[in-house]
């Protein structure tokens, strides 16, 4: 079956509101999780205060509580608190609240789906279902295989299935689990997320790069030194440290996250911006980073662990005394990859790509460095080279573009500075969207093209597989670095990770 057109093909009109929502039922499996309620249902809170959700549409919540509906209801109030700060706002919610349904029932419990499909019966044959998995990766079989046996993965076109990341914990995993999804669902069915390609500055670059031709021309290997991208967090890993613990920065950010930021950063334009066109883009991409010899791992990818430090003048603890992780845990809570992509474009142009927890600053940028000019005629001195020009994507929590350039100095003399062109695309009374809101919204509309496609995925697991092995491999043999919360990440990160003396992580933006 054919995508749906993509709400993107006109990009004037991405947020114009469609004739009218598709009636559709959404299911969310993990409900009563913490990914539901900072993400989901404020997203879906928000899409029914915009009038982008069908007014029939109805939102079960499948869940091992043993909840009645009111307590569940309760449990929205409470997740939608800081959004209900007028009448207007209480009104909608009470609209929201008769959406509801709550399903109990254990993952491995057959008679429970039983009942989601007695339900959905109730609803137009022509009705579309969205199941959502926001469970941990262990149960994802479970659940897969009970929505089949229960005769919930309607045919083509009227199911759809969303699955979180990170999808599998290698490439053989991940290739089981897209098998076991492909035994009951069809390719169309399967929404594989990654959240970061639903954030507003991401779906900007695309914008950026192929709706400008002043971009395209100096982005290539002629005129970039060097990408950076940094997705910087100062939370440490809070109460989800039983599923982090198991799967580290590498797993949890690297794989997925930066390798998409990446893709965006480096893919040839595509012919229309149609789901797959997008995503065959990206693979060539993906296919084309250069493997990492294991004798050069070492020199290529900086692991480490945070211990404790001060953040904002206070305390914060260590990972090993953080709750739920073992004592002597060595699951990295940073990674940094240096990448080479060999083809035309990008031949010997370094991507240096870092990600941590309880580092300085809530940051996340895409920082491009551009080439010094071959003549430096407004050097003042020999010893004071002019600074290179750069172009600043910040994805969050500022949401700009910027260029900085050299420009005169007003006065006598011929001493230049560096000036910031702020391109920030949003006006003062405009906020941007969560990327929750935009992707849920994609899956109600039928809309893949900002999710992943099993190709991608398994490109990726091929790319960092090899630096997972060997940090497996020294696991039992060397103590992980460490760095103190509050820092930019282990020493090793630094100076020696770059090619070039000239070259340093970029923090501000
Ligand atoms: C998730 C990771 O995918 O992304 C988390 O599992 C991380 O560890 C989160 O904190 C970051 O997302 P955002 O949108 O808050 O930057």
């Amino acid at each position: 079956m054919a995508d749906t057109p993509s709400r993107r093909i006109n990009i004037a009109s991405i947020r114009e509101k469609p004739s009218e929502p598709q009636p559709c039922s959404f299911i969310i499996f993990g409900a009563t999780g913490h990914l539901t309620a900072t993400k989901l249902l404020p997203a879906l809170f928000h899409l029914e205060s915009c009038g982008r959700i069908a007014k029939n549409m109805a939102i079960t919540a499948f869940a091992r509580r043993e909840w009645s509906l009111d307590q569940w209801k309760a449990h929205v109030c409470d997740s939608l608190k800081d959004k209900i700060s007028s009448q207007q706002h209480k009104a909608i919610l009470k609209r929201f609240l008769k959406r509801f349904r709550y399903q109990q029932g254990n993952f491995d419990d057959l008679a429970a789906y039983r009942q989601l499909a007695d339900n959905s019966q109730c609803e137009s044959p022509c009705t579309q279902t969205v199941f959502y998995l926001a469970i941990k990766p262990t149960v994802f079989s479970t659940v897969i295989k009970n929505l089949e046996l229960a005769g919930l993965n309607k045919p083509c076109g009227t199911s759809r299935i969303v699955v979180e990341k990170p999808f599998g914990r290698d490439l053989n995993s991940a290739r089981a689990l897209n098998q076991l999804l492909h035994q009951s669902f069809n390719e169309e069915q399967i929404y594989r997320i990654d959240h970061f390609l639903g954030k507003e500055m991401v779906q900007n670059l695309f914008v950026f790069r192929f709706a400008n031709t002043l971009i395209e021309s100096l982005w290539n290997r002629n005129y970039i030194d060097h990408v950076e991208i940094t997705v910087a967090e100062s939370t440490g890993v809070g109460n989800r440290a039983d599923y982090y613990d198991q799967v580290g920065a590498l797993r949890d950010m690297v794989q997925n996250h930066l390798l998409q930021l990446l893709a965006v950063v480096a893919m040839e334009p595509p012919c229309s911006l149609d789901a797959d066109e997008l995503r065959d883009e990206k693979v060539k991409v993906l296919r084309t980073i250069r493997p990492i010899h294991s004798n050069q791992i070492d020199e290529y990818s900086v692991r480490g662990q945070y211990t404790q430090g001060n953040m904002d003048g206070e305390q914060a603890v260590g990972y090993l005394q953080e709750k739920n992780v073992k004592k002597d845990s060595i699951t990295e809570t940073f990674a940094a990859v240096k990448f080479y992509i060999d083809n035309w474009r990008w031949s010997d142009v370094p991507f240096y790509l870092r990600t941590g927890k309880r580092l300085t600053q809530q940051s996340s940028m895409i920082a491009i460095r551009f080439k010094l000019p071959p003549q430096q005629l407004f050097r003042e001195t020999l010893s004071q080279a002019i600074a290179p020009n750069w172009m600043l994507f910040s994805i969050q929590p500022e949401k700009s573009m910027k260029i900085e350039i050299h420009a005169k100095q007003p006065g006598l003399g011929m001493e230049t500075r560096i000036t910031q062109m702020d391109a920030n695309f949003l006006k003062n009374n405009e906020q941007g969207l969560d990327a929750y809101e935009t992707l849920l919204l994609d899956v109600i509309e039928g809309d893949r093209s900002l999710f992943i496609r099993f190709d991608e995925v398994e490109m990726a697991w091929q790319v960092i597989e090899p630096i997972l092995k060997h940090w497996q491999k020294k696991a039992t043999a060397i103590a992980i670095p460490t760095y103190p919360a509050g820092s930019w990440g282990p020493e090793d990160a630094n100076q020696w990770f770059f090619n070039s003396q000239n070259q340093d992580w970029r923090n501000t933006s």
